[in-house]
């Protein structure tokens, strides 16, 4: 059931072109067009309205990649619905939560929908927001890839995200169905808050719809590069991860991944805080994964890439293949297409869990199962 895959994960990684139509098909309204001036939503998440009338505020919570995926959650939320949104790690939030704040809506973010921290501290927001005195009920949304979980039975609804079941414990494609699920979110509500024009809405629909193909064109183009680059890496013992904005949690994601199943310390740093501390690590034996992708950080992450290469790092950029400035600063590259800089996380993602994967099966380790780590963390 591999499919001719040597492991689960990879199979997953290939999967994602497909998932990501079928979130599309299923979310995105086809028919929607500005120009009609539309009284409808662009998508179809069929929500209570109750959920996002009057809400001032968004928390998420979340662990591991399911965190990194309401980070980008949040830079959508923030800059296409306008709502100030705040993330959380389940298993902190549980034993010290915030004051409450009225409006609120609380996402609970869980491919397996069975991660003990996060139902536990949904159920203990869910009861804290019973006490309060506003007009608002305590309302839950869950972004889950099981709507047959225990979540499910917790909350008031459910974005499916209908990533097909994930047999590897690194989350792959579950990570970007999540994502996905978050643009949704973020277009539905932008669209009843007037947050953004339906120029804009429709430009950025536009956009989704042509990530299938491109996720397409990495792998297909770029998969072999990757693996005989990993293979530079056997013998290495750190690295790190550098992005900026919407692409922070990328770099996040991507040190994640390597850690788990190549066991090589990786770190996640947003760019500009690399001279604040980290960059004493650098050396000519610690690689520096940069995400150098369109928009309004690049110069700003090339720059910060300089920064590492003066102090010998080897420079390895996801950038994409006609951005001739990125390509002269890096040692090596990750190609992807060229992207806006709202989109950017989907297609910087695939390199960097393709370099993981390919690490560590070099490495010859049980990527499907790596030691210490199960599917979903059930207990706390
Ligand atoms: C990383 C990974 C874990 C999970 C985390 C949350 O690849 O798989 O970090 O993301 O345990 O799991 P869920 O999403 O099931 O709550």
């Amino acid at each position: 059931e591999k499919q001719g895959f040597r492991h689960f994960m990879l199979k997953e990684i290939y999967e994602q072109p497909a998932v990501v139509r079928t979130c599309l098909a299923t979310y995105l309204n086809e028919q929607w067009r500005a120009a009609d001036h539309p009284s409808h939503s662009p998508v179809f998440l069929g929500l209570d309205p109750q959920l996002t009338k009057n809400l001032q505020h968004i928390q998420i919570l979340a662990c591991g990649t399911s965190w990194h995926a309401g980070l980008v959650g949040k830079y959508l939320l923030e800059q296409l619905a306008g709502i100030p949104t705040t993330v959380h790690y389940a298993s902190e939030f549980r034993y010290a939560a915030p004051p409450l704040t009225p409006h609120t809506l609380t996402i609970g973010v869980t491919q397996s929908g069975e991660t003990a921290d996060t139902l536990a501290a949904l159920e203990m927001e869910k009861q804290r927001r019973l006490t309060l005195e506003d007009d608002y009920k305590p309302l839950i949304l869950g972004i889950t890839n099981r709507p047959e979980s225990t979540l499910a039975t917790m909350v008031n609804e459910i974005i499916n995200t209908h990533a097909g079941i994930e047999i590897g414990v690194a989350a792959t494609k579950t990570f970007v169905a999540q994502v996905l699920a978050f643009y949704f979110l973020a277009l539905d509500i932008a669209f009843q808050r007037h947050s953004l024009s339906l120029e804009a809405i429709e430009h950025i629909m536009v956009g989704l719809r042509q990530l299938p193909a491109q996720i397409e064109t990495i792998l297909e183009q770029q998969g072999s590069a990757i693996e005989a680059l990993a293979h530079e890496f056997a013998e290495t013992q750190d690295f790190i991860f550098l992005g900026r904005g919407i692409n922070f949690p990328i770099a996040l994601e991507g040190a994640l991944k390597l850690k788990e199943i190549s066991y090589i310390h990786a770190e996640g740093y947003p760019a500009g805080e690399m001279k604040h501390g980290p960059i004493a690590l650098l050396d000519a034996k610690v690689p520096v994964v940069a995400i150098a992708m369109p928009g309004s950080v690049h110069d700003k992450v090339i720059s910060n890439a300089q920064e590492a290469k003066a102090r010998d790092a080897r420079l390895i950029g996801v950038t994409p293949m006609d951005d001739n400035q990125a390509r002269s600063v890096f040692d090596d590259l990750l190609l992807v297409p060229h992207v806006e800089e709202m989109l950017s996380p989907i297609v910087a993602v695939i390199p960097l869990q393709l370099l993981a994967y390919h690490i560590a099966a070099r490495r010859g380790l049980d990527v499907d199962q790596p030691r210490n780590l199960a599917k979903s963390v059930t207990v706390e």
